[in-house]
């Protein structure tokens, strides 16, 4: 029998990815998605699709009943860190707000599998590196922070239900379908590997490097870049692991190295094949000097062995979809 799953959010960069993978896996796949940032044309065909907030309880709950799906993969969420500062409530309702009521309706509608994307920004400026599931969780930003309440929810309903999850704690994620069939479309990213595309495309004409004057190296920040389509099998592998009965358990997602924004500049201009301005800026606030992934539990747990670990790679498949994106739109 064919497994189904809900994915919040499906429409989004990430979520588009992971609803992929589902169905090639053999999955059958529902997503509810408000359409706030993702594309209706991001949505495989192969997948139903609502629109709707899944903060509503009334649409989230006839959702449910109508689909009756063996898991929740809930991405719906807000993820923009400096909008988090100047509007945390925005936050606390779409990261936190949002997710108590869905997981009120999952535990409601008697569904056991919940997979939730959570982030290494709950890790603040984290004391040694690498970053281990056990680190203090201290994250210095609403968007962190409300993301880490949402784990406080999943624990203690775990404990008091039958109802068992998976957090992803994702790194930076970048790049896009190898098969070019989804990508990165929000249309204000603040992400660098996109930004840096949108200048080799010539969207922008140049792009920042925030901050020289870090402790690293180089003096720019260091990031465990991984590529989307990894992480979306990631999702597979977890959310079936959920379903055969596994424990709750929190999963950093990274590779386990970084690249510092210079590498990342200089990695752009091979794929460029070409001078790309990229010029030094200030710091921009909330960033911690480095962030890498001690990758060591997810592997263990589930054998992973990433595909495309690969920094040009991932370079390359953003470039494309974004080249893509603008013949589209031309
Ligand atoms: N950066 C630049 N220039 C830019 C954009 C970014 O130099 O134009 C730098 C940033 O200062 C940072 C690094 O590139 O040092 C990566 O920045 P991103 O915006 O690509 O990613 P972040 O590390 O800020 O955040 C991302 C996601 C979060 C997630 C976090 C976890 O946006 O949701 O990774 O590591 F929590």
């Amino acid at each position: 029998v064919r497994k189904k799953a809900m994915v919040t959010g499906g429409a989004g960069y990430i979520g588009s990815h992971v609803t992929w993978a589902l169905l090639e896996a053999g999955w059958d796949v529902v997503v509810i998605d408000d359409l706030s940032t993702g594309r209706r044309e991001s949505v495989a065909a192969a997948a139903a699709f609502i629109l709707g907030d899944v903060g509503e309880p009334v649409t989230i709950n006839a959702a449910l009943a109508e689909h009756r799906p063996d898991a929740v993969l809930h991405l719906a969420g807000s993820a923009i860190i400096p909008e988090s500062v100047i509007d945390p409530l925005k936050y606390y309702r779409n990261n936190t707000a949002a997710s108590r009521t869905l997981i009120e309706a999952t535990v409601n509608a008697g569904i056991d599998a919940f997979l939730f994307s959570s982030t290494a920004a709950i890790y603040g400026v984290p004391p040694r590196m690498p970053i281990d599931e056990d680190m203090p969780t201290q994250p210095i930003t609403p968007y962190g922070t409300s993301k880490l309440c949402t784990e406080f929810i999943l624990r203690d309903v775990a404990a008091a239900t039958s109802m068992r999850y998976v957090s992803l704690r994702y790194f930076n994620v970048a790049g896009a379908d190898p098969k070019g069939r989804t990508g990165q479309s929000t249309p204000i990213s603040t992400h660098l590997i996109k930004i840096a595309c949108e200048t080799i495309v010539g969207k922008r004409s140049f792009f920042n490097i925030c901050g020289d004057d870090y402790p690293t190296p180089d003096g720019t920040c260091i990031r465990d870049y991984l590529h989307v389509s990894d992480l979306a099998d990631l999702h597979v592998t977890a959310i079936e692991y959920l379903v055969a009965g596994g424990a709750s358990e929190a999963f950093n997602c990274g590779y386990g190295h970084g690249y510092s924004v210079a590498e990342v500049a200089n990695v752009i201009r091979q794929v460029a094949g070409g001078h790309i301005d990229a010029r030094i800026a200030p710091r921009r606030p909330g960033d911690p000097p480095q962030l890498v992934a001690d990758a060591r539990k997810i592997r263990r747990q589930f054998g992973w062995q990433p595909k495309y670990d690969d920094l040009r790679f991932i370079v390359e498949t953003a470039l494309a979809w974004e080249r893509w994106l603008q013949a589209r739109a031309a």
